[in-house]
């Protein structure tokens, strides 16, 4: 691969993005992560292996590979050192050598976990987001409240201590005066994740000069996408939205690189609509087909365990994204789990205020006041998880994603037909 590539979810996350950076890094030479945090939950199937990460890129797998995590990032500690003992045990080899954090990316402490956690149960009802309990709205708060721990505070104890105390001191009043909770001090912290923060000290790097270094030896770089299109915190469905800018543009601020370094543009599609958490949802299938499209795609949260609600594929959302990303092909994953449904529905308009739209109303909140107009698709029965070539896909099947490429002006370069690396048709 000469090119540099983004790989960017389309929808609402769990497109299957980590599938298709394990299998692209085969050709790449260093794996970004520039946003989000451990709210993802990235599968990568391997044989009889699977594999979640949620913060190390999952280009971890191939050996010889880089993997950089950026100063976009939000990085637990905690559960960065938890994934790395995991991935020892697999085998995986993540020495400093194959694996760096920039100086600059901001940490999540345990007080930015307890204060999500707390304003999620203090939520009623529909209001509550359904977060990830990960800290990681928290941690994005601090950082441009300008008050955020970075794992370059890691190599000054003493600092590292004031700058805590420092960031406790509003989140104290609010856990005893607010929340009813508990305080937390700074030596608590240090005693729970100290030894941890310590652990960061080897993987410390200037990621943007890694970055640039590679290019410099013509090498290729793979920026790893988290969450998806609309869970981007300005152009998501806000306020059902994560913390972060989660579009392609915020690869180079995430990363440190200009926007000429990227060549290419992949948004991952899940050939259906899934969304984890809160938030309004348009083509949502609260029926018999909602639960077949959950238990045959296996719909249960890679980082929750949280069922995902599902429903039909949405092309307004799509072609939002398209626009959103400027995508250059899409990747359209878990076609196989349509299989055996005889009619298939695509939403490809919405009736908002009596008049068809074909991009999402932009007030806040808009998607919950649309109604979805569908086209009905012949379905196919055949199992197709097998199949290699585009050409030997079922006619309905290849009508489903022509159909998907019309409406979006987008090819389909990739298809997927099961977890596996093998199970993929490339065009
Ligand atoms: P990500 O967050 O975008 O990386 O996606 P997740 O890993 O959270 O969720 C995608 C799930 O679908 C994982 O369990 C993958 O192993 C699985 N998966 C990925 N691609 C395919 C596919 O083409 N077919 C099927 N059946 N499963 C897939
Ligand atoms: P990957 O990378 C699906 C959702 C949460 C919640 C909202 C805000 O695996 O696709 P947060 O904890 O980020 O403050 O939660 O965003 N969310 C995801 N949904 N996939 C993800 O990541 C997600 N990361 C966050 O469910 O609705
Ligand atoms: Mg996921």
């Amino acid at each position: 691969m000469e090119k540099n590539r983004v790989v960017i979810g389309t929808q609402w996350g769990d497109e299957g993005k980590g599938k298709i950076v394990d299998l692209l890094s085969e050709e790449a030479d260093v794996i970004v992560r520039f946003q989000g945090g451990a709210n993802a939950g990235h599968t990568l199937v391997v044989g009889d292996k699977k594999i979640i990460l949620h913060l190390v890129p999952s280009g971890i797998l191939h050996q010889n590979k880089l993997c950089l995590i950026g100063n976009g990032v939000v990085l637990d500690p905690e559960i960065f050192c938890e994934e790395l003992a995991e991935l020892e045990r697999s085998g995986v080899s993540v020495s400093p050598e194959r694996l760096k954090i920039s100086y600059k990316t901001h940490l999540i402490m345990p007080y930015h976990k307890m204060l999500d956690n707390l304003r999620e149960s203090k939520k009623k009802g529909s209001d509550k987001i359904g977060t990830t309990g990960r800290g990681i709205g928290p941690a994005y708060e601090d950082k441009v409240s300008r008050i955020g721990i970075r794992a370059c505070d890691v190599l000054d104890e003493q600092r590292l201590k004031q700058k805590i105390e420092r960031a406790l001191a509003e989140k104290n009043v609010l856990f005893k005066h607010y929340f009813d909770s508990k305080e937390i001090s700074a030596d608590e912290i240090l005693e729970k994740i100290g030894d941890c923060l310590k652990k960061l000290r080897p993987y410390l790097a200037d990621v943007s000069s890694e970055i640039y270094k590679a290019i410099d030896k013509g090498k290729s770089i793979l920026f790893e996408g988290a969450q998806g299109t609309h869970l981007d915190i300005d152009h998501g469905t806000y306020p059902f939205v994560t913390s972060s800018n989660t579009v392609a543009s915020n690869v180079c601020a995430g990363s440190g690189c200009g926007i000429a370094v990227i060549d290419e543009i992949l948004g991952v599609v899940k050939s259906y609509t899934t969304r984890v958490g809160g938030g309004p949802f348009p083509t949502e299938l609260n029926n018999e087909i909602g639960n077949y499209l959950q238990n045959k795609g296996g719909e249960f949260g890679a980082t929750t365990g949280r069922p995902r609600r599902c429903g039909w594929l949405d092309l307004v959302v799509l072609r939002e994204s398209v626009r959103l990303n400027n995508i250059s092909s899409i990747v359209l994953t878990k076609l196989d789990v349509l299989s055996g449904l005889d009619t298939l529905q695509i939403c490809t308009k919405y009736v908002y205020n009596g008049e068809e739209i074909l991009y999402p109303p932009q007030i806040e909140n808009g998607l919950a006041y649309v109604e979805p107009v569908y086209e009905s698709i012949k379905g196919w029965d055949e199992d197709i998880s097998n199949i290699k070539t585009y050409d030997n896909l079922p006619k309905a099947t290849r009508d489903y994603i022509t159909f998907i490429e019309d409406n979006l002006k987008v090819k389909a370069r990739i298809i997927s037909v099961g977890p596996e690396r093998s199970q993929t048709i490339f065009r």
